[in-house]
């Protein structure tokens, strides 16, 4: 074993035998710190165990092979189940549901084989008292509480588990690094061993990982370039509401979401989501509007609030909460310009109800609608729906599935839905629903406020 000083970027990982100021790969300063790695001599792959070059149409994929745990949200953000092989981020803020999560699924995957749970960060006992709580009781699964991560490799060596899960990446550590666990070098190199066991014994892994105020994956941004699958599990600490959300999958579409409720007894699947985002819906309130919200191939009806009113300071206030904050100003500035609307003395306050977070221009019209109908004062029919994207000239833009927006519509109930015109084209109303095209922000108000 000989020693060799390397010099890791904090922030992004970069590599460089010697130390620099500035990090060439993300410019920032002063992030590249010491470490050291011991390399073992003569680690070469023998070239017996080189891939092999093979037709693509003799590769071997079936995509029945997928196991599916019966948690029907989790399947469907996996893209339909799991893959044999695949490597799976959850990550998530701390205290989110992310263990909560991980047991539950363990739990259920274990009646399709073996599943190893490290738990890095809580003791055997702790996990066994939650899963008490959970009502894990799988017979095929097993605790580990182990750092190490050779320990960990060894442990999965001897049960040969069809399933292993990480819980978390950032409390694990190997010792060919000094540095300390959760840092970036630390978090590299072990999500890469895990990858090589992944990948070569097909052991499904599943690891959480901790989100940083900033959003992204605790120290390294790459860790999501390494994995299969990242789900980001999301939620206000202030509603029960839990949505997991694939922003990457190798093996399905993104932006397919899960949506689940913290209870008592852990996660409980929500499979109807706009029900639940609706429940609480004041009816006739000035400012009060419900979208259909398109989260992958599943729309979903959510309700948008907005509060305009006379600013008591000399700068307005402008807050989003669920939404794009800049999109909001863009659509504020619209309606300044088109409207003659005065809003630059107002405050805005715009909120999604639940919790929800959608970045989908789609609500544009809903927002503009919202808005309008609080400094108006004027509420909107309980059985109207809309949604559209706004351009700067006032303009309505077609968006992505409207068929499928209309129908989750007219399946709850909704009478009547302001719509992009460009979206009527070869579109069939549901049956007790209204399409009115529009194709401009003008139009959109005359039909809302008649
Ligand atoms: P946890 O899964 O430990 O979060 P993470 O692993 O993402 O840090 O979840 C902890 C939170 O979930 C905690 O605030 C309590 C809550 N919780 C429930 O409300 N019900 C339950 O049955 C469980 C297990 C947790
Ligand atoms: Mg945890």
């Amino acid at each position: 074993m000989k020693q060799k000083t390397i010099y890791t970027c904090q922030q992004c990982g970069y590599q460089s035998p010697k130390w620099l100021g500035k990090c060439p790969d993300c410019g920032q300063w002063n992030t590249l710190t010491e470490e050291l790695r011991s390399v073992s001599a003569g680690t070469k792959r023998p070239a017996s165990l080189a891939a092999p070059v093979q037709r693509i149409a003799e590769v071997a994929a079936d995509e029945e092979d997928r196991c599916r745990s019966g948690i029907g949200e989790f399947d469907r953000v996996l893209g339909g189940g799991d893959v044999p092989g695949s490597l799976v981020l959850i990550g998530g803020d701390p205290g989110i549901g992310k263990s909560t999560l991980l047991l539950q699924a363990a739990n259920r995957l274990a009646a399709s084989g073996t599943v190893l749970y490290v738990t890095a960060e809580e003791s055997a006992r702790q996990i066994k008292l939650r899963g008490a709580r959970l009502g894990v009781e799988a017979k095929a699964l097993f605790i580990c509480a182990e750092t190490s991560l050779e320990a960990i490799l060894e442990r999965v060596e001897e049960l040969k588990p069809r399933f292993l899960v990480v819980d978390s990446i950032q409390t694990i550590f190997t010792d060919l690094l000094e540095s300390a666990p959760g840092s970036v070098a630390q978090v590299r190199e072990c999500a890469g061993r895990l990858m090589q066991l992944a990948k070569g014994q097909g052991v499904s892994t599943f690891i959480a990982g901790h989100v940083t105020k900033g959003g992204a994956i605790a120290g390294p941004r790459m860790l999501e370039h390494m994995v299969d699958t990242v789900l980001y599990f999301e939620g206000d600490a202030g509603h029960p509401y839990r949505i997991l959300r694939a922003v990457k999958n190798r093996f399905g579409s993104t932006n397919e979401i899960g949506v689940f409720e913290m209870q008592e007894r852990g996660l409980v699947e929500v499979s109807n989501p706009s029900e639940l985002f609706l429940a609480e819906r004041p009816e006739a309130s000035a400012g009060s509007v419900v979208v259909p919200s398109l989260e992958g191939s599943r729309p979903i009806l959510v309700e948008l609030q907005a509060l305009v009113s006379s600013t008591s300071f000399g700068t307005p206030r402008r807050t989003a909460i669920g939404l794009d904050h800049n999109r909001v100003s863009l659509l504020v500035a619209v309606l300044e310009k088109k409207l003659a609307l005065p809003l630059t003395a107002q405050d805005i306050f715009l909120n999604v109800a639940g919790g929800v977070r959608i970045d989908e221009p789609a609500v544009d019209l809903g927002v503009v609608a919202a808005l309008v109908s609080s400094h108006l004062n004027r509420p909107i029919s309980a059985g109207l729906i809309l949604f559209g994207e706004v351009g700067l000239t006032g303009e309505v833009r077609a968006v992505s599935r409207p068929e499928l927006r209309v129908m989750e519509a007219a399946r709850l109930g909704f009478q009547c839905c302001c719509m992009p015109a460009g979206n009527l084209k070869n579109l069939e109303a549901p049956p007790g629903l209204q399409l009115f095209g529009v194709t401009n922000v003008q139009q959109v108000l005359e039909r809302i406020f008649d």
